[in-house]
């Protein structure tokens, strides 16, 4: 049997909505028969990267934790779900390239939009100057050039986005129409 496993990469600002898409996701697929494991970038900093901070070094040594876990579940079938900001696009290609199979989205959102809504309270830190090094607003954010997909949160709403990005897992041969085990 083929194998289905594949990792599915969320990149994008803080806030932008990778977390709210990756759950989503997961448990679309999930009902359609796919084994699924979610990496969310909150979650896996209070264990598998606990300790690491946000300088550039501890950046892409979480993101390179992440794309080794992704890659071990990937090759055994499961749909890896990574949700990190994952800011640097030479680390995230490099675990594109330990992949088999590896569909890469990016979940834009202008930064004007994320200050506005500022779910967590984070910017207005960041533009106060409390919080150092705060991705797109004093570290850098270097945007996908050649992601499988992109979903602009700031002008369709999650289940569009959802939407959109099952056809296009469908449609680039990712998954089929009718689900693992029909
Ligand atoms: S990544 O850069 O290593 O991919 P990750 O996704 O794990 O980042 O963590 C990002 C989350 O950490 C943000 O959503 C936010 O809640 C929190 N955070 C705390 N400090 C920072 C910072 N300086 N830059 C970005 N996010 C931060």
């Amino acid at each position: 049997m083929a194998n289905e496993g594949f990792t599915l990469w969320f990149t994008g600002l803080s806030g932008a909505g990778k977390s709210t898409l990756a759950t989503m996701v997961a448990q679309h697929l999930r009902q359609r028969g796919h084994r699924v494991e979610v990496l969310d970038g909150d979650e896996v900093r209070t264990n598998l990267s606990k300790g690491l901070g946000f300088s550039k070094e501890d950046r892409d040594t979480n993101i390179r934790r992440i794309g080794y876990v992704c890659q071990l579940l990937a090759r055994n079938g499961v749909i890896a779900i990574s949700a990190a900001i994952s800011p640097y696009r030479a680390v995230r290609d490099e675990v594109r390239r330990a992949h088999t199979r590896f569909f890469e989205t990016y979940v834009r959102c202008p930064l004007e939009k994320l200050v506005e809504r500022d779910v967590k309270g984070l910017y207005k830190k960041a533009l106060a100057g409390e919080i150092a090094h705060f991705t797109g607003v004093s570290d850098p954010y270097e945007e996908p050039l050649e992601a499988e997909f992109t979903v602009d949160t700031s002008i369709e709403n999650p289940e569009q986005s959802l939407g959109r990005l099952i056809s296009a897992l469908e449609l680039q041969g990712f998954i089929s129409r009718d689900g693992v085990r029909p």
